[in-house]
Formats: C-alpha cells, structure tokens, sequence
C-alpha cells in the first residue's frame, strides 16, 4: 500500500509542534522573511549592464555594447580603428560580432544580420564574390538583407540597422 497522505500530513505537523511553534507562527516568521528578502532586493537590484566589451567570438577591445541577442536588444559599437575590426573598412570584408555578422558589402555598403542560420542555426558568412551570405553547413544561401535565396533554411536571417559615424571610424549597430 502507498503512503498514506493523512498520515504524512500529521507527521509533519507533529514534526513541527516539536519545534515548539505552532503552524501560524512559522508562516509569520517566512512571510516576514519573504518581506526583508524582497525589500533588500529591491534595494539591491544591480544596475543594468553597462556596455561592456568583448561579447561574441570577437573579443577584446574596439567594441561597446551588447552584441549578443541572448542577453537583450543588439546594440553594440565596433571602433574601426581596432585591430579586431578595421578590416570591415574594407568592401568585401566581414566579422562576426556576438550573434551578428558584419559585412562591409561589395558595394560599400554595411550590412549587420544574425549570424545564425534559420535552418539548424550554423554561423553563416559573407562571400564576396557573389556579394551574398552563405551556410556551409547544408548550402542555404541569403541575400545580403537577410531573405532567402536557396534553402533548405526557410526564414529570413534578422537584419539589424547600421550606422557609420561621419568620420567612418565607427559602426554602430542595433536592432
Ligand atoms: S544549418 Fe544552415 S543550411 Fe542547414
């Protein structure tokens, strides 16, 4: 035979008569903790993150912000006079920036699309000489707004907003 709920139940509350406080008394004892619990939280929340550096499989200097779509809306900044990204000065060239690619396009222009793939999520990249982003994984192929051009993927890759500074030493990117 299975355990017996009533006999569970009075145990516990045998249990904790033996404790010498009553039922009423332990809630009030949580609750208040509960209370402080919650109060010294509030107090406590950290700050939101400050824009940091180094998110992605492209770390170190030469970025701020948040270019990982895991952790919230991407909206990031590359320094285009850092080592790690001044080949996107370049037509042709791209990086791959937390969860994003970025392309300086054939043409000069900047794109910035999520880097995963939409059929089984492999990193894509650019390819310059048909100006398009590739899959290497199963071949799917993407045009440089992100549509798709081959499958097997079906969806669009997301595409994000550039922005280049006036003097062109810094791209800033967001969603
Ligand atoms: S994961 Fe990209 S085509 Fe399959």
């Amino acid at each position: 035979m299975k355990s017996n709920p009533t006999t569970d139940q009075m145990k516990r509350g045998e249990f904790l008569r033996s404790l010498g406080m009553s039922s009423a008394a332990l809630m009030a004892f949580y609750c208040m903790g509960t209370t402080l619990t919650s109060c010294s939280k509030s107090n406590d929340d950290p700050a939101p993150a400050t824009p940091g550096t180094g998110t992605g499989t492209t770390t170190g200097t030469g970025l701020t912000g948040n270019a990982d779509s895991a952790k919230g809306a991407i909206n990031y900044t590359l320094d285009l006079t850092d080592t790690n990204y001044s080949k996107l000065k370049t037509a042709g060239q791209y990086a791959i920036v937390g969860s994003t690619l970025v392309a300086k396009v054939k043409g000069g222009n900047f794109i910035a699309l999520s880097k995963v793939c939409t059929h089984e999520g492999t990193t894509v990249q650019y390819r310059s000489d048909s100006d398009d982003i590739y899959c290497s994984n199963h071949g799917s192929e993407f045009t440089t707004t992100g549509a798709v051009k081959v499958g097997p993927a079906a969806k669009a890759l997301t595409q994000y907003k550039t922005a280049l500074s006036t003097d062109g030493n810094s791209l800033t990117v967001t969603a």
